[in-house]
């Protein structure tokens, strides 16, 4: 086992109806509330109204900044940081998705310095203070809710990039499940993907420590079992609670615990891919995870047929777990392929450009540009 610090400061709370103690969290923080949201699902659901009813009725005022898009970039976090610098605002309130969520942090660090946000992600610059930021939950995937990090497109810079550090975990974080009953088909099921990734990316990492790899493994069991009936019954509380839950303990810092660093070689790999194609985050990795794990299956044998047969319950080689691993994303009805994404062979060397300029790399399995190649063309 590696030497480990276990620090997560956001509070969670999970559950029906936790939303009811939404304004009285917010108020120790102040009156002036920046709202963040994305493209207007919360107008549909309804929840934006009882939001802003919720805080009127209790004197809070609220200034919106709308729009933030999936595979969030960098121009929206300048706007909306200016917006709240001029406002003036107390405390952020960011309601969606992971997008939401990570613009957020970032416009949290922005807004009490004068600097272009990007300066966070090229490490020239080094937060000192945050806007207190309060998250609600709409997509279980990311993780987001209950971690520090961030993650941005730069486009005029061609890099997807990601920050985080003490200043950027939320200080609270709503998860009702409730609200993700509306969440689409495809995005459940690429927020299944993404959580279970997120558990293969520190299963992968550096450090060897049983109880936090039985940790990992539940997770992903959870997923495996529960995802696929969620599928089948997008409207069942019970399988969006357990669906919520298991993305929220797959990047809160647990399955990290005894490990020195994940891998994160897939992630890093699937950016590139929502950067040049805007494929979503979780069919990234769905397209990417297969093709990474034959690529390494030489190095990594015993450690891939060891979480097979975790997973699946029965002795496996490291080339059947792999292709079982891929016959359930597939199952959920992601993409394992790039094709399949409706991206064609001719994108090879403009994704090999950008996976060099973007230093695409594991924190465990190194990789170099002749790896990129042999990846690329095993997911194209
Ligand atoms: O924009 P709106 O209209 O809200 O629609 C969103 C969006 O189109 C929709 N949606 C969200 N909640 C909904 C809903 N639709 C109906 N009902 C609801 N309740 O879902 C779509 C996707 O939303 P998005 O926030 O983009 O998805 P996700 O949560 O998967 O976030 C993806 C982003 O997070 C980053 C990814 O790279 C990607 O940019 N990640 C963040 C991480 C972190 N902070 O720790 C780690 C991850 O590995 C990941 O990199
Ligand atoms: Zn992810």
């Amino acid at each position: 086992m590696e030497n480990f610090t276990a620090y997560n400061p956001t509070t969670l709370h999970f559950g029906r109806n936790v939303l009811t103690q939404l304004a009285e969290t917010l108020r120790p923080f102040g009156t002036r509330v920046l709202l963040l949201y994305g493209g207007g699902s919360i107008k549909k659901s309804g929840l934006y109204d009882r939001v802003m009813n919720d805080l009127a009725a209790r004197g809070f005022s609220v200034t919106e900044f709308s729009g933030i898009r999936s595979n969030p970039i960098i121009e929206d976090v300048d706007a909306a940081a200016a917006l709240g610098r001029d406002h003036g605002v107390d405390v952020i309130l960011a309601v969606g998705g992971g997008s939401v969520i990570d613009s957020a942090k970032i416009v949290s660090v922005a807004i009490p310095v004068q600097r272009a946000a990007w300066d966070f992600f090229d490490g020239q610059l080094k937060p000192d203070r945050a806007i207190p930021l309060v998250a609600v939950l709409t997509l279980a995937a990311t993780g987001s809710e209950m971690n520090p990090f961030a993650v941005v497109s730069n486009h005029t810079r061609g890099i997807k990039g990601a920050f985080g550090c003490p200043l950027t975990f939320p200080k609270h974080s709503f998860l009702d499940p409730a609200l993700t009953l509306t969440v689409p088909k495809d995005y459940t099921a690429f927020g299944i993907a993404d959580l279970i990734a997120h558990c293969f990316e520190a299963w992968f990492g550096v450090g060897e420590t049983t109880l936090t790899d039985r940790i990992v493994v539940a997770i992903v069991k959870e997923a495996m079992e529960y995802g696929p009936k969620l599928l089948d019954d997008l409207h069942n509380y019970e399988y969006r609670e357990k669906i919520m839950f298991a993305a929220t303990m797959a990047l809160n810092g647990v399955t990290m615990y005894g490990r020195s660093s994940g891998d994160w070689g897939v992630h890093s790999a699937g950016h590139v891919l929502s950067l040049l194609h805007d494929v979503p985050h979780g069919a990234s990795l769905t397209i990417v995870y297969p093709a990474w794990l034959r690529h390494f299956r030489d190095r990594l044998g015993d450690r891939i047929a060891q979480l097979g047969t975790a997973l699946f319950d029965t002795p496996l080689t490291a080339a059947e777990s792999i292709d079982r691993i891929e016959s359930f994303f597939r199952s959920i009805g992601c993409p394992v392929r790039l094709s399949e994404q409706g991206v064609a062979g001719e994108a090879r060397e403009a994704i090999l450009r950008s996976m060099i300029h973007s230093r695409v790399n594991g924190g465990h399995m190194k990789m170099q540009a002749e790896d990129y190649e042999k990846i690329i063309d095993l997911y194209l």
